[in-house]
């Protein structure tokens, strides 16, 4: 059971002050029932709550998949650029969502975003080997030496060195090749990095897969859609 004001407030009803005088004057039903006290405990998933003429839909958790797009921030709060968050709609911006783990400002694709902190930390925890595809162009010519490196592990500029990855060449040419890559783990910077051992630069980036979860294409860039609820057990499942 929760309070009703606390109920209404967190869906951007109004502040708990605003909500006393709101049930105060009969504006809100549970039930059927008019509810004048705004602190009466109510069932927000399985109660019939009205406020006014409008029936409040309540859920505690969102999940959302967004085609991030170039220059924006992985992150709530910034104090100069823009941030994934600031493209989202207000009715999913007060459930106070978060993204998944992190893209560069310059990579685009596939970013979730939720305020389940448990799942988000699970997903981003280092020993679950979530698979990661991203689409890459790169300024020289890839070869199939890249992808032994790759397969055999590379190891970045901190001596890190990163489990198996799956590096295909779709096109390659002395100036420019385009790539798939998979990887296993989430460091900072990673594909670059990965690129840069083995002397080769990152000019466009976009993450394509997630686990068996792909971006939905046609989300244009800066667009974002709730997951499906089977995308979801996937989610959860990992
Ligand atoms: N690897 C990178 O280098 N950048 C990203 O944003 C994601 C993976």
């Amino acid at each position: 059971m929760e309070r009703l004001d606390k109920v209404l407030s967190n869906l951007g009803y109004g502040t708990r002050k605003e909500l006393k005088g709101i049930c105060r004057k009969g504006l809100v039903k549970v039930n059927g029932v008019v509810i004048k006290d705004s602190g009466a405990k109510v069932e927000p998933e399985s109660d019939e709550i009205f406020f006014g003429e409008e029936q409040i839909f309540y859920r505690k958790f969102i999940y959302l998949m967004m085609n991030k797009p170039n220059g924006v921030i992985s992150a709530t709060r910034d104090n100069r650029d823009e941030t994934v968050i600031d493209l989202l709609e207000m009715n999913h911006q007060i459930f106070d969502p978060f993204p998944v783990g992190r893209l560069d400002k310059d990579t685009v694709g596939l970013l979730f975003l939720t305020n389940d902190g448990e799942l988000n930390h699970r997903l981003i925890a280092p020993k679950w080997h979530v698979d990661k595809v991203y689409s890459a162009k790169i300024n020289k010519e890839v070869t199939e030496s890249d992808i032994v490196a790759f397969k055999n592990g590379i190891t970045l500029d901190d001596e890190y060195l990163c489990k198996e990855a799956k590096l295909e060449i779709l096109s390659a040419s002395e100036e420019e090749s385009d790539i798939l890559v998979t990887i296993q783990e989430g460091k900072f910077h990673q594909v670059k990095r990965m690129f840069q051992a083995v002397g080769k630069e990152v000019t466009y980036l976009k993450r394509i897969e997630f686990g068996t979860i792909k971006l939905d294409e046609t989300l244009v860039e800066g667009e974002y859609r709730e997951l499906t609820d089977e995308e979801l057990a996937i989610l959860k499942n990992f």
